[in-house]
């Protein structure tokens, strides 16, 4: 017997949608994203984001039916984003969920977004063999787990300040570049030298999995301000190259130590932030030289997705784990809410 799960995301700016049999194939996967919308503003504006979500949401839901050939009575499960993220956005996805779930009688669950994203590598890899080191990279989220199965996943560290995605821009928007930056300063510091400015990687307490980015993101800004007038095109490729490289360390040095403390030989990285190509080149690079395979999904399973979202719901319901009526969303990360 097959399960088709209809994965429904919400948390931020994208408004997505997904059909994912037995967890393992992505029969549609249908993302609407409000970029352009928020980036004249420098980052997501949330009352811009759950209005635009409330617009999109229904269109998006039968776009992922119809590009799947399946009708909703072809659907045997419903799988939704409830936090962390926005909770006015998070609450359109949630109620499209728990709609469809009481109009069509099936099992439906919320699962946590950080999670997902990880679900993501069960989606593009499905011979990962646990247990395994996930780092979790976005615009919100710096976590590094410990995966035991598709389902128990154990926090080792997380940032104390700024997520790697909001530290990349940050970095844009001091450049005056746009929004999101990660892409941005991605492409230019292809064109930049990495080692023009030494920025501090901060690793923290010599055994500590903990990430810190806030005191990368003011040295940026006081080179800047050193330089004191417009930045040169060769200036601006330096910084972005330079900063990208401190960031990169930083994730490649915590994988790697959390891998040998934890005894692991294999890991994956996701989350937005996972598109960046000198991260997925040092991760190739050093994972060869330390036996340690790491494994990155396609860029569209990296950003924000539905059928990420329909996987992880899939392997929690067939542990029976289900949601009912009162379920709500939640903003922030927290241990009770680990599912
Ligand atoms: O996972 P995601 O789509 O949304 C969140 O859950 O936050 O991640 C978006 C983040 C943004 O901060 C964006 O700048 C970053 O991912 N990002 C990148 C790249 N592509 C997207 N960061 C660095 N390099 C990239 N190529
Ligand atoms: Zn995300």
């Amino acid at each position: 017997m097959t399960m088709k799960v209809l994965g429904i995301e919400s948390s931020c700016d994208e408004t997505s949608a997904a059909i994912v049999m037995d967890g393992r194939e992505i029969l549609s996967n249908i993302v609407a994203s409000q970029v352009a919308l928020h980036s004249k503003y420098g980052g997501v504006v949330p009352e811009i984001a759950s209005r635009k979500h409330v617009e999109f949401i229904l269109p998006v839901i039968d776009e992922a039916l119809a590009r799947s050939g399946n009708g909703l009575k072809e659907i045997d499960a419903i799988a939704v984003t409830q936090g962390p993220g926005l909770v006015g956005s998070l609450l359109v996805g949630i109620s499209a969920a728990k709609s469809l779930a009481y109009v069509l009688k099936v099992p439906w669950v919320g699962v946590n977004h950080i999670l997902s994203h990880i679900a993501a590598a069960f989606l593009s890899s499905p011979s990962l063999k646990f247990p395994l080191i996930a780092l979790v990279v976005s615009g919100g989220h710096t976590s590094l787990f410990r995966v035991e199965s598709q389902t128990r996943m154990f926090l080792l560290g997380q940032t104390r300040d700024d997520a790697a995605g909001e530290a990349f821009d940050k970095v844009a928007k001091l450049m005056g570049l746009g929004y999101p930056g990660g892409q941005i300063i991605d492409r230019l510091a292809r064109e930049g030298d990495r080692k023009a400015i030494p920025f501090p990687r901060t690793l923290l307490e010599p055994h500590s999995l903990d990430f810190s980015f806030s005191g990368l993101k003011t040295a940026v800004l006081q080179h800047i301000k050193d330089l004191g007038r417009k930045l040169s095109s060769i200036q601006i490729r330096e910084i972005a190259a330079s900063f990208q490289e401190a960031v990169v360390d930083t994730l490649v040095k915590k994988v790697l130590r959390a891998a040998r403390r934890e005894e692991i030989k294999e890991g994956v990285v996701v989350g937005g932030v996972a598109c960046n190509s000198r991260l997925r080149e040092r991760f190739f690079e050093e994972g060869n030289s330390s036996g340690i395979a790491v494994h990155f999904p396609p860029p569209a399973l990296c950003t924000d997705n539905a059928a990420m979202v329909a996987a992880a719901g899939f392997h929690r319901l067939m542990e029976g784990q289900r949601s009912d009526l009162r379920l709500n969303a939640y903003s922030r990360f927290s241990g009770s809410h680990q599912r």
